[in-house]
């Protein structure tokens, strides 16, 4: 009989046991999202964790799944040992059935016995079987079932025979079975002091899950007892398939191979582990990424990334000069995308970081091995610690390479030395920071950050997912726990929330354990990695070490989203439309509106404001694609990506590209913000002010969808109704003609009531056109001792118009204060007015007084609120806003 492919063992375990009434689901993904404690999916039964504790209801009973896991990182943890084995591995898959509450241990073992025996056909007097040393039951079924006799089932005393997920969770005695690969190989039974070696092999491990770990010390039953069970596929395809080596199966050997043509480099006994840590190691990294892991410094990013150098660190100790995993890739898809479609997916975002992670890594090997070597003809022994630390910090060379390059030199590492320049560093970058000035909660921040990792941001992918709370900050101490109607901060392991940055507002929403309830206001991040979540608890508690679920305001998010996307075609749009010489300084990104400050001396006309929007509604039409990627800055500015001039961007950047054009896309920022994953998702869009913030700069706002359409309607409805009221005049006077019966006389008043709505229309039409004059119309809106000021000077306009400006002003800045001044001919007008809520600090009759001086006039009069006066020295109106100024 041909031997069966990996892909089609796969097929066989699954068609049995759906065979065997169960329902056959599908993987489910590798970062967890339903488990704040783990890292990564590491068997089969994650995703069924809350049907075996009863919390989530399932319509089958019986399930059956080929699961992908990375063990890297957390309780399982293999990395270190790939590579040096036949069997380890980062990826595998893992072969399962299930009992939520259904059989239990008979049927669970007979199910076994059987596959193995009759479908898998492996020879039974090379099967051996190991029982928890508690579990009579299991070893009496093993006996019944196969009819071995006792020294065939072991009793096993350790922890190895009790599963456990991680730290939490539900868990259980189990039973393994285990092949005899014959004694051509080393190794012992199980239970024996040789049982590491590669003769007795486990292939298949049923628990019995019977318990929930709740927390360290405290274990409860299960609802119901159940069953879970987990065979590795690569080692079965390997028993199956003649060897007890996996790496040698039918889809490890086409990788190698491939690896192997790439290289030009053959396999041998002294590089084996080199191919077979790569060929790991690009599964690992190739399926993280096809759910948007991404490689960086913190959490599960960073052990991505440690993943993907230690691939490529021995890409590197096979002679390649040049990034290879990109290649080899394809021959994974080619292998696994007809099971797991998403590689095909994510085909390219997979190709380009693995080129692009490769490329960088290549560039600091090379640096780093250099300065090195050099530094090694220097020792004899031990290699300096300055020398490891500058290494490391100045040329991010990791540690763990130098010290790997030093054991093949036998050479050691001043450990101590290293270790103290280390923590001085931390403690000049802490005296560096510069801190909001508020000093208490500064000095709780550094507190919390050298006692915790940095927060890890999921809300790329996910707007909801469970978490840790690490620290409770009240009353700007910690505490350990916040009631009902307090306020405080909350820091997590992970979190969905953006915390505030780059102009885009930071999500609400909500922080929940049961009913417990805390209301998200506000996000922050501190040292750029640690997210502080401000609120108030709705309802009940929230304690140190609760496990919570996080949620998002979707809707909300959604909007910004939009607006974020909105904000760099708009920026494109601006330096297509204007110039180069447009660059963003500043932004504001929020639900329900856009603000976009950049640099133009001049104001916008008509019909390039018209140009701006259709290029910017054109990219929405198009429907294209957002892409996101990581990459160095220096790779994001070769792609052409915009970057704010003064940021600081790290070793990383995302790098946001929107609306293909050929080859190149319109619009290219570094930006960590969060996006459309389609520019359709903007809809309408238009700018709908525009004003002058400082000497040089310009200010735009810009609606989209239901936020447009409701000011259109708005101003609409405010068109309508002048034009109701003119209507209304005229009927009148057309009344009182009829009245005259038919001879048309019209009286002085009559007269006076035309020429009274003429010049009110002409009046309306004259502020109409000067207002829209950019020219002749300039507004600033500063920040003066931390007061809203809006100064306004528009020219062509009777100073008798002043007050409707000036409310305008205070209903826009709703909390400030509000210059105006008109002028005409040689008349100046100057108006000044306060808002309500500043009336207690400022009298707007004083700061107009001294401004009328200026101007040449004679005091005014008015309220604290408003206050007029005039003049007629035109060209001192700048300095009577100066005057005022000095006085806010
Ligand atoms: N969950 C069990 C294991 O991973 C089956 O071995």
């Amino acid at each position: 009989m041909a031997q069966k492919t990996l892909n089609e063992i796969r097929n066989t375990f699954l068609k049995y046991f759906e065979k065997n009434d169960h329902t056959i689901v599908e993987s489910s993904n590798l970062v967890p999202n339903n488990d704040p404690t783990l890292m990564f999916a590491n068997s089969g039964m994650v995703q069924f964790k809350n049907v075996f504790t009863g919390l989530e209801k399932r319509d089958y009973k019986r399930a059956t799944t080929s699961q992908k896991c990375v063990r890297a990182g957390g309780k399982h943890n293999d990395l270190e040992n790939v590579g040096y084995t036949p069997r380890h591995h980062t990826f595998f898959e893992m072969l399962g059935n299930f009992s939520f509450g259904d059989y239990f241990k008979e049927k669970a073992i007979y199910l076994a016995w059987n596959l193995i025996t009759k479908d898998f056909g492996l020879d039974k007097n090379r099967l051996y079987f190991t029982v928890f040393n508690e579990d009579d039951e299991a070893f009496n079924l093993w006996k019944k079932i196969t009819g071995f006799s006792d020294d065939r089932i072991i009793k096993i005393h350790t922890s190895d025979n009790f599963w456990s997920m991680g730290e939490t969770g539900p868990c259980g005695p189990c039973s393994e079975i285990f092949y005899d690969h014959g004694d051509h190989l080393k190794g012992g039974l199980p239970g024996t002091k040789d049982q590491d070696g590669d003769r007795y092999i486990e292939i298949w491990n049923l628990v019995f899950m019977q318990f929930e770990q709740v927390t360290k010390d405290k274990r409860i039953n299960l609802p119901k007892p159940s069953v879970d069970t987990g065979m590795g596929l690569e080692r079965i395809a390997a028993l199956l398939q003649g060897t007890h080596d996996n790496y040698e199966t039918d889809h490890f050997k086409k990788i190698i191979s491939s690896i192997s043509e790439e290289l030009k480099v053959k396999p041998d006994k002294n590089n084996l582990s080199s191919f077979r840590v790569i060929a790991d190691h690009l599964r690992a990294s190739s399926f993280l990424l096809a759910e948007g892991v991404l490689p960086s410094n913190e959490g599960r990013g960073y052990v991505l990334r440690r993943i993907m150098r230690r691939g490529m660190r021995h890409s590197h100790l096979l002679g390649s000069k040049k990034p290879i995993f990109f290649n080899i890739f394809k021959t994974l898809m080619d292998e696994m995308s007809g099971n797991y479609p998403e590689l095909k997916r994510a085909n390219s975002l997979i190709k380009e970081t693995l080129r692009m992670e490769e490329e960088k890594f290549l560039v600091l090997l090379d640096r780093g091995i250099k300065i090195l070597e050099e530094e090694i003809k220097k020792v004899d022994k031990k290699l300096s610690g300055e020398v490891a630390f500058k290494l490391y910090d100045t040329y991010g060379f990791p540690l763990d390479l130098t010290e790997d390059i030093l054991k093949n030199k036998s050479l050691t590492l001043d450990h101590k030395k290293f270790d103290s320049l280390m923590k001085q560093s931390k403690e000049l970058a802490k005296k560096n920071w510069k801190g909001s000035g508020d000093k208490s909660i500064e000095e709780i921040w550094f507190t919390i950050k050298d006692k915790t990792e940095p927060t890890e941001f999921l809300g790329y992918e996910t707007n909801t997912s469970e978490g840790v709370i690490k620290f409770i900050i009240k009353d700007n101490k910690e505490a350990n726990s916040l009631s009902e109607g307090e306020e405080g901060y909350i820091v997590l392991n992970q979190t969905p929330f953006y915390g505030e940055s780059g102009g885009q507002l930071s999500d609400t929403g909500t922080i929940k354990c049961g009913d417990n309830n805390f209301v998200v206001s506000d996000v922050q991040k501190k040292f750029g990695d640690l997210f502080i979540h401000f609120g108030k608890i709705k309802k009940g508690k929230l304690n140190i070490n609760d496990s919570v679920e996080l949620n998002i305001d979707f809707e909300r998010r959604k909007s910004i989203r939009a607006y974020h996307s909105a904000t760099h075609l708009l920026h494109e749009s601006l330096r297509r439309t204007l110039g180069k010489h447009v660059m963003q300084k500043g932004s504001l990104v929020a639900p329900d509106r856009l603000r976009f400050d950049f640099s133009h001396m001049k104001s916008i006309s008509e019909s390039e404001l018209d140009k701006i929007n259709n290029i910017v509604n054109q990219i929405v039409d198009n429907k294209s694609e957002v892409i996101t990627r990581l990459m160095t800055p220096k790779q994001g500015m070769e792609h052409g990506a915009l970057a704010l001039f003064g940021e600081k961007y790290g070793e990383e950047v995302r790098v946001v590209f929107m609306g293909e054009e050929g080859n190149k896309y319109f619009s290219t920022e570094l930006c960590g913000g969060t996006h459309v994953r389609n520019t359709s998702e903007i809809g309408k869009f238009k700018v709908v002010s525009q004003s002058a913030i400082a000497a040089g700069v310009r200010r735009v706002e810009a609606l989209r969808d239901i936020q447009l359409d409701k000011y259109l309607q708005e101003k609409e409805k405010n068109i309508n109704l002048s034009t109701q009221k003119d209507e209304e005049n005229i009927n009148n006077l057309l009344n009182k003609i009829k009245k005259l019966g038919g001879e048309v006389k019209i009286t002085s008043d009559d007269k006076k009531l035309v020429i009274k709505e003429l010049t009110r229309k002409l009046d309306q039409l004259n502020i109409k056109t000067v207002l829209e004059d950019k020219s002749k119309n300039i507004v600033q809106d500063f920040e003066i001792n931390k007061v809203k000021v809006r100064f306004q000077k528009v020219s062509n306009l009777s100073p008798k118009d002043l007050r409707k400006l000036v409310d305008e002003g205070k209903n826009f800045l709703q909390k400030g204060i509000v210059v105006v001044s008109a002028h005409k001919d040689n008349k100046v007008g100057l108006a000044v007015g306060i808002t309500e809520n500043l009336t207690n600090k400022y009298d707007a009759v004083k700061l107009a007084k001294v401004g009328s001086e200026i101007i040449g006039g004679k005091g005014g009069g008015g309220r604290k609120d408003f206050a007029q006066s005039g003049g007629n020295l035109v060209n001192k109106i700048d300095d009577a806003f100066n005057e005022i100024k000095g006085l806010i």
